[in-house]
């Protein structure tokens, strides 16, 4: 048991980012329902993940993580949960192909609803309101009532989790996710893509492993790996209240977890290591990872990792660097050579959104090729530190939005407002999203022949 710590210890600490409630008789009512409400995930599977993790942390695998900035009630539809699944599965086997390692699956979401701001209020002509932090808090629309805080928000984001987890799951299990379905979509995206011709050669190699298994009696039909996939899922451990509530003791270990989602992040507004966010993540046994920000200095770092993990277990820690992609070469080598010189066993992951925001047009967006550059500085940098640059972690949708420009059919800033859905930062649409999958499958596999060479020259 981790000293000094229960769900509630964080309750005592300094914390930012939290709502104002106006009615805190309210509040502890939802908090003490939501207390009785079954688990949304079970510790075994947070293990599991771990598991998988500690593979990504020792260079045997690749995480992909992503989903939307910010789930919303309004865009809570079958429809888009399985096209979201459809995108991310095909990423995962671009990207399988391309390191020739398994692909640890991520999303973000069943419990992406709070968001951090930079400000707490928002001013519109004259008028000024507290900021939308998430559907899980408040709404979105400018008005006084949307905009107050109401606790009953979380009981609708525990049953749109759980919705949202049942369907997930019946996907990853029920056969939609079989290898043949997904290899069929992948078709279809490069046949349509201007960019197809450069991404025909990966899915040919695709193609023909899977016409060489079908000869050899490897199908969906007799081997379930082929047909089955295994899914997490993941959000921001923002409202604390919220997790607290969700918080359970393991029977079989004895050992706490957070419920609400497989693996839960710090964000990079909210990790200052004696703050609420840290001492609640402590002490859950869950994967967790760390949103690294450029203001975060080696030795805040080594001091996280200290009481984030402090068994130095592999596969509990995953460090999410989101520097902007002229910034990666300032502040992640410093960060890489301090958890090198402690031997400290962590995930490198690179989250190229955050720190490619931009205004165009009037809209937040972030340029495809800042994306994709900051994914490429990334891997170069771990490249000269000798270092596994572990995987990815980016805002997506499955739809075919316009909120980040570039890509192969070139969004330009004037289409941004033809279909601008999101309810916090902008995703790549599902094109973007299987391109960057494609282009950093071929980056994983410069880095394989690399490390042949390197090998056969030994
Ligand atoms: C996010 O992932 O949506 C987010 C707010 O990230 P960060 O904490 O890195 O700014
Ligand atoms: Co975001």
């Amino acid at each position: 048991m981790t000293k000094n710590w229960t769900p509630a210890s964080w309750r005592s600490k300094p914390i930012k980012q939290v709502p104002t409630y106006p009615d805190p008789v309210a509040l502890a009512h939802v908090e003490s329902e939501l207390r009785r409400y079954p688990p949304l995930v079970f510790a075994g599977e947070a293990r599991n993940l771990k598991h998988e993790l500690s593979l990504v942390a020792e260079g045997k695998a690749f995480l992909l993580q992503g989903g939307d900035c910010a789930e919303s009630f309004a865009e809570h539809e079958a429809d888009n949960i399985r096209d979201f699944f459809r995108v991310f599965l095909q990423m995962a086997i671009a990207l399988t192909f391309g390191a020739s390692k398994p692909v640890v699956k991520v999303g973000r979401i069943a419990g992406q609803f709070a968001k951090p701001r930079s400000s707490d209020t928002e001013t519109k002509d004259g008028v000024t309101l507290p900021s939308y932090r998430g559907d899980i808090i408040n709404g979105i629309e400018f008005d006084k009532a949307s905009r107050t805080p109401d606790p009953q928000r979380m009981s609708e984001v525990y049953r749109q989790s759980a919705a949202t987890l049942n369907l997930l799951r019946a996907f990853a299990q029920g056969g939609y996710a079989n290898l043949d379905n997904v290899h069929k979509w992948m078709l279809g995206f490069i046949a349509n893509s201007p960019q197809g011709e450069r991404y025909s050669k990966l899915a040919q190699r695709i193609s023909e492993t899977m016409d060489f298994m079908r000869a050899i009696g490897i199908t969906a039909n007799t081997n379930s790996s082929l047909r089955e996939t295994s899914f997490y899922t993941s959000h921001e451990g923002l409202l604390l209240g919220y997790e607290e509530a969700l918080t359970r003791v393991d029977s079989t270990s004895g050992d706490w977890y957070a419920t609400s989602g497989h693996m839960l992040w710090i964000g990079d507004r909210t990790r200052q290591s004696d703050h609420a966010h840290v001492e609640y993540c402590r002490g859950i046994k869950n994967p967790i990872g760390l949103k690294c920000g450029p203001s975060l200095e080696p030795d805040d770092l080594l001091r996280l990792i200290d009481i984030l993990n402090p068994e130095n277990e592999a596969g509990r820690l995953t460090l999410i660097a989101r520097f902007g992609y002229d910034k990666v070469g300032d502040h992640l080598p410093q960060l890489i050579r301090a958890v090198e010189r402690e031997g400290k066993k962590v995930v490198w992951s690179c989250d190229p959104m955050h720190g490619n925001t931009i205004t165009a047009n009037g809209y937040k967006t972030r340029p495809f090729e800042r994306i994709l550059k900051e994914v490429e500085n990334f891997f170069a940098v771990h490249h000269a530190e000798g270092t596994y640059p572990g995987g990815i972690h980016i805002e997506m949708t499955g739809r075919d939005v316009t909120e980040c420009t570039g890509g192969a059919h070139a969004i330009s800033a004037e289409h941004l407002s033809d279909r601008y859905h999101t309810h916090c930062d902008p995703r790549l649409n599902a094109d973007q999203a299987l391109e960057l999958a494609f282009l950093v499958a071929e980056l994983l596999k410069k880095q394989r022949d690399a490390e042949t060479t390197q090998a056969t020259a030994r």
